[in-house]
This record gives C-alpha cells, structure tokens and sequence, in this order.
C-alpha cells in the first residue's frame, strides 16, 4: 500500500528551481533514503512531504491525506540534524512531552521502555546538555516513535556524529524500524549510510543538463533509483561484504553521473 506520494512536485524559491518536477511513491513500511550532494533539494523534499513546504507545482499526499493533516494529526515524525530537544526538560520528558502536546493518551511505561530499548536506561532524568550527541539523537528518535507517528521523516540525523557512532547509530535504527514498522524517509549525503539502511535509495542531484551548472545551484532531480536487496537484519558486518561494496558503486556511479 502507498503511504507516501508525491506527483510531479517543484518547489521554486525566486528564480531558483529547488526541486524540479519530482514524482515518487513510497509503500507502508519501507525504508527510503534520500542521497545527494548539499544544496541538491533534499531537506526541501523532506519539508514537503511533512507539510513545512508548500509545492510550487505538484501535490504530496500521506496515506490520502495531506501532508498538513497528517501532521496535525500526529501521523508524521521529524527527527532533523540538529535534535530540537528542549535544553530544560529531561530525556524523558522530552520524549513524552510531543505526544502530550499532540493530545494523545500519555504513555509512560512506553516512554520508559523506548528510552531502554534506545539504551538510554538510567538517564530518565539527565538534561540534553549531559548526554552526548548520539544520546540526544536517540532520544529525539524515541519521541517521534513514542508520538505514535506512522512515518519518520529523518533529515540527516546522524550528520554530527563521530562515524563509529554513526555506524552504530545506523544498526539502532534499522532495530527500532523493525519492532515498530514505521516508513521512513532518510535523508543523508553519506553513500554507504544511504546504502546499509534502504530498502530503496533514491540518488537526487542537483546538477543541471545545460553546461555551467554546478551542484549547488539547485534544480533537483530523482536522478537514480536502487533496489538494496541486501539480507536483513544488517548489522555492521554488512560493511564488509562484497555485496555491499557493489552497492555502494553503483549509487556513486549515478550521483556523479559518470556512467
Ligand atoms: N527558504 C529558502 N529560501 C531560498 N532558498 C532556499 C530556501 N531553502 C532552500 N533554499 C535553496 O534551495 C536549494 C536546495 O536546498 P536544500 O533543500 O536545503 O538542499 P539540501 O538539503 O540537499 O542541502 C539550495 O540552493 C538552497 O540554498
Ligand atoms: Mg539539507
């Protein structure tokens, strides 16, 4: 079943052409990420189809709705770069504090399971200042599952982290997708991240056919579409194998049009 769809969409800012006539649909339960250089349109994409962009041309509906409704009704999770937590509520209720804002039935017991199976147990009460990068953003994972939403929109979560970190963060949130069947839409310029977590990687570049463009100058286009048919559950030892490696060319082969 189509969660997400987006038909044709252009997003323009002045004469800048951020997303040009971009079509997509994304089934219930999959795992979608988004590669592509900086400036290319990705976060522009991801603001779209959570409703904080408007279409220029195009429409972006989540399971038949639009984007705008399904956000009010609690139905879209956004976990961004920089993790928004509130600086002086603790972990925990910064992850119970969305859904109580969304006036849904408070959860605690789910909160506080979350925050164990984020492996966050025993810093229930610390502020986001005494936990470290990767604590905060598994945190700002954890209240957008414990908000309930059926679709987790990531923009970059793991963009400031240390790559051991990041590695690892990677296999936590392939684990949370699993026992929550959320669809995700994972934005990264990381190639290999984009490869070890989809179920399909979409390749979005931001370079123009006419000469003279550079990558930044927007225009962005589905550029390349893969299959990661690579065995799940994947852990970090999926980095190593050949398959991977395979993977991982062909989606940098098309990001740098090469072929
Ligand atoms: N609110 C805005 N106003 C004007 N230009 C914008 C705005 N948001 C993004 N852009 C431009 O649109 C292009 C795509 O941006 P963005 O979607 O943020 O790319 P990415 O996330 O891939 O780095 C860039 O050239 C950026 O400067
Ligand atoms: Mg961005």
């Amino acid at each position: 079943m189509t969660m997400i769809s987006v038909e044709n969409l252009s997003v323009t800012y002045g004469d800048l052409v951020a997303l040009d006539d971009v079509s997509l649909d994304i089934d219930d339960g999959e795992f979608v990420t988004v590669v592509g250089p900086s400036g290319c349109g990705k976060t522009t994409l991801l603001r779209a189809i959570g409703g904080l962009e408007s279409p220029t041309t195009g429409r972006v509906s989540v399971d038949g709705d639009t984007p705008e409704a399904a956000q009010s009704a609690a139905r879209l999770g956004f976990v961004f770069q920089d993790h928004t937590l509130l600086p002086w509520k603790t972990a925990l209720e910064n992850i119970t504090f969305l859904r109580k804002m969304a006036g849904k039935d408070p959860d605690p017991e789910g909160a506080r399971d979350l925050l164990a199976t984020t492996g966050l147990d025993g810093f229930e009460d610390a502020r986001p200042s005494e936990l470290s990068g990767g604590m905060k953003q598994r945190v700002a994972i954890a209240r957008a599952i414990h908000l309930g939403a059926d679709v987790l929109l990531m923009d970059e979560p793991f963009g400031e982290l240390d790559e051991i970190t990041r590695d690892e963060m990677g296999v936590e949130i392939l684990r949370l997708w699993r026992e929550n069947r959320k669809t995700v839409v994972f934005v990264t310029h990381s190639v290999p991240e984009a490869v070890f977590l989809a179920d399909r990687c979409l390749v979005v570049s931001g370079t123009t056919p006419t000469a003279g463009a550079t990558t930044d100058d927007g225009v962005g286009r589905i550029v390349g579409e893969f299959d990661i048919d690579l065995p799940r559950p994947r852990d970090e030892s999926v980095f190593g194998s050949e398959a991977f490696g395979t993977q991982v060319a062909r989606v940098r082969q098309a990001l740098h049009g090469d072929e």
